[in-house]
C-alpha cells in the first residue's frame, strides 16, 4: 500500500511538474518571443550555411569525379513541442543562453549518401573546414544503436555573418546512406506504435534489429559493386582513352547541368 501511495503523489509530483513546466514555457515566450524567434532564424541561417557546404561539395565531385556522392539533403529547425518536451526531460534552465547551450540539435541537417564511403569522406570534408568546429562526433555506423539505428552523428559549431557581429550556432549533422535512412525512417514511425504486449514489442524490436543488419549487409554489397566497377574503370581506361569532344562531355553532363 506504502508503494501504491508513493507511486500516485510520484505521478502527481511530475503531472504538476509537466504542467508547470507549460506554463513556465508559456510565461518564458511572451517575455522572450522576439529574441525566441531571433534565435530560431539564427539557427535557420546556420541550416543554410551547412547546406551550402555540402552542396559545394557534391557539385565539386560531380564536377571532378562525374559522380554525386549526395542523394538527398533534409534540414529542419527543432519545433517548439520538442524543445518544450527536451527542456522537461533534461531539467534544463528556461533561459535562452542555456536552450543555445544545452540542446544541440535545434538546427538539423541529414546528409543522405550514396555509399557508406561517402559519409566519412563528406565528413572529413566539413570537418578540414577551418570555419567548422567539431564538438562532438557519435560513429553509430561502427558502433550501431541496440536498436540497429545506423548513422554518423556530427555536433559542429559554424560562423554565421550578421550585419554586425560573427555568432557561432550548433548544428546537428547526420549523415547516413539510402538505407540506413530508409530503415530509420520507418522504425521511426513504428516506434510509435503503442498498445502492443511487451513480449512481442521485444520479438518486434528484435526483428527491427535483424532488418538493419540485413540493411548493412546490403550497405556492403553496394559499395564492394562500386570499388570493382570503379576498379575495372581504371583498368581498361586506356583502351578508351579517346580525345573527348565537346558532344561526349555534354553527354555526360559536365557542360551544361542544372
Ligand atoms: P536525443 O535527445 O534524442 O537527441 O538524443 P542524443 O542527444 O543522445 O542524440 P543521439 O545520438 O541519440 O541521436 C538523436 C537522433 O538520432 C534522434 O533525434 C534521431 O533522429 C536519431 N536516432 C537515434 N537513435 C535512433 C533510433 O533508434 N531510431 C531512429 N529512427 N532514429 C534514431
Ligand atoms: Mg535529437
Amino acid at each position: 500500500m506504502g508503494g501504491l501511495n508513493q507511486f500516485f503523489k510520484q505521478t502527481q509530483r511530475q503531472f504538476v511538474r509537466d504542467n508547470l513546466m507549460s506554463d513556465e514555457f508559456i510565461e518564458f515566450l511572451q517575455q522572450n518571443r522576439l529574441p525566441y524567434d531571433t534565435l530560431m532564424a539564427y539557427y535557420r541561417c546556420a541550416i543554410m550555411e551547412v547546406e551550402t557546404k555540402f552542396k559545394v561539395l557534391n557539385e565539386q565531385f560531380s564536377l571532378q569525379y562525374d559522380r554525386n556522392p549526395i542523394e538527398s539533403i533534409k534540414s529542419r529547425v527543432k519545433s517548439m513541442e520538442s524543445i518544450v518536451k527536451k527542456v522537461r526531460s533534461k531539467d534544463i534552465p528556461l533561459t535562452l543562453a542555456s536552450l543555445e547551450e544545452n540542446i544541440r540539435d535545434i538546427a538539423g541537417v541529414r546528409v543522405v549518401c550514396s555509399f557508406q564511403d561517402d559519409i566519412y569522406m563528406l565528413a572529413d570534408c566539413l570537418l578540414k573546414q577551418d570555419d567548422v568546429r567539431l564538438i562532438e562526433k557519435k560513429d553509430y555506423i561502427k558502433n550501431p544503436k541496440p536498436s540497429g539505428y545506423r548513422s554518423l552523428h556530427l555536433i559542429v559549431e559554424i560562423p554565421i555573418f550578421l550585419h554586425n557581429e560573427k555568432r557561432m550556432m550548433k548544428v546537428e549533422v547526420q549523415l547516413r546512406t539510402i538505407a540506413m535512412d530508409f530503415w530509420a525512417s520507418l522504425e521511426h514511425k513504428l516506434r510509435y506504435k503503442k498498445n502492443i504486449p511487451d513480449e512481442e514489442a521485444e520479438q518486434l524490436a528484435r526483428e527491427l534489429v535483424a532488418c538493419a543488419e540485413t540493411s548493412a549487409a546490403l550497405d556492403k554489397h553496394m559499395q564492394d559493386i562500386r570499388k570493382r566497377i570503379a576498379e575495372s574503370e581504371e583498368e581498361h581506361k586506356d583502351k578508351k582513352d579517346l580525345p573527348q569532344t565537346m558532344g561526349t562531355m555534354m553527354l555526360k553532363g559536365r557542360l551544361f547541368r542544372n
